[in-house]
């Protein structure tokens, strides 16, 4: 019999224009549209082996057993590639990362858009592009965008099936880089899933999503033409929003500790002196500071310097998930 397996590898992304809010959370289908860009040379390698020696599906991560909820939303996938493929097999599912858990990098994007790819391919489903991206949305939805290449747009789509990440521009499109600013280490206490959950009761996640068509058309422009004092200002102005969403939920949720204050002043401050940066934050205290590579040496440098900030990763632009 054939080995139903194989690898894949997915990058992390960075959201400019974000997803916080499903219209519905079981489908992940998102209030709006978002963009992003995958973070070169971070990335997660999965592989998925169906077996028949198997009773139940296995998740390894960091050479660590994974059960329970973790478990459950990765066989969650599993399922839908088992009926459409037409295999009655459980799985194998050994995951590795390159990054640092806990770093303000979000691993479930890497984590969902890897599994998918490989586990289409184990079972041997020759999808299109935006069909896996729009399995990987239903692990996790921003692991729609690992899965295209370079700067992506996930759309909100009608419904289920047009609901999906495209490309709108590779890697070599614009030499842009993400200095991350770690300022805390650790889990955080509410994960993006209860997040998403929470937006609703914000009053201002009305007024975010109405005014969202407008900053996607800003944001995809500045990015398609390379401006970058464009695309600074209405990056900071997309994550200070989605942060006054957060701030005003009920329960609140409030991610900044000072260091991320302090960072976020810093940055705005070196950008009236001429520097190209700007900053812009996921749900956690870290920032990530966007700046041409050109000027990535000079930012990490000055970033040392900032009171709070522990460590500093860097990523440039990364291509698509791909197989091995
Ligand atoms: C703040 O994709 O992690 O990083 O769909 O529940 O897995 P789930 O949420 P997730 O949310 C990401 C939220 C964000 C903004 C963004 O990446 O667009």
């Amino acid at each position: 019999m054939k080995t139903l397996s194989a690898t894949a590898q997915a990058s992390p992304n960075i959201a400019f224009i974000k997803y916080w809010g499903n219209r519905d959370s079981a489908l992940r289908l998102p209030a709006n549209n978002s963009i992003s860009m995958n973070l070169d040379g971070l990335f997660t390698r999965t592989t998925v082996s169906f077996q028949p020696s198997l009773g139940v599906d296995e998740l390894i991560i960091n050479d660590r057993e994974v059960t329970g909820k973790g478990l459950e939303r990765v066989s969650g996938i599993l399922d839908l590639v088992r009926q459409t493929a037409g295999i009655d097999l459980r799985a194998e599912v050994v995951s590795e990362n390159n990054f640092p858990t806990g770093a303000g990098i979000a691993s479930s994007a890497a984590a969902f858009a890897a599994l998918a790819l490989a586990a289409t391919k184990a079972a041997g489903l020759q999808w299109p592009e935006s069909a896996i991206s729009r399995l990987a949305r239903l692990g996790s939805g921003s692991a729609s965008r690992s899965i295209p290449s370079g700067f992506v747009e996930w759309k909100m789509g009608t419904g289920d099936e047009d609901c999906y990440a495209v490309s709108i521009a590779p890697p070599d499109h614009w030499a842009l880089a993400d200095c991350v600013a770690i300022v805390a280490t650790g889990h955080k206490s509410t994960g993006s899933t209860e997040g998403h959950a929470l937006a609703p009761t914000s009053p201002l996640q009305a007024a975010r999503v109405a005014d969202a068509a407008r900053r996607l058309d800003i944001c995809r422009r500045a990015i398609l033409e390379r401006d970058f004092e464009t695309f600074a200002g209405i990056i900071e102005l997309d994550s200070d929003m989605m942060h006054a969403v957060m701030m005003t939920s009920q329960p609140q949720l409030f991610y900044w500790k000072p260091a991320t204050l302090a960072v976020m002043e810093t940055v705005r401050s070196w950008r009236k002196d001429g520097l190209q940066v700007a900053y812009t934050i996921d749900a956690g205290p870290n920032v990530h500071v966007i700046c041409p590579q050109t000027e990535m040496a000079q930012v990490t440098a000055f970033l040392r310097e900032v009171p709070g900030v522990m460590d500093i990763l860097q990523a440039g632009v990364g291509g698509p998930a791909r197989l091995g």
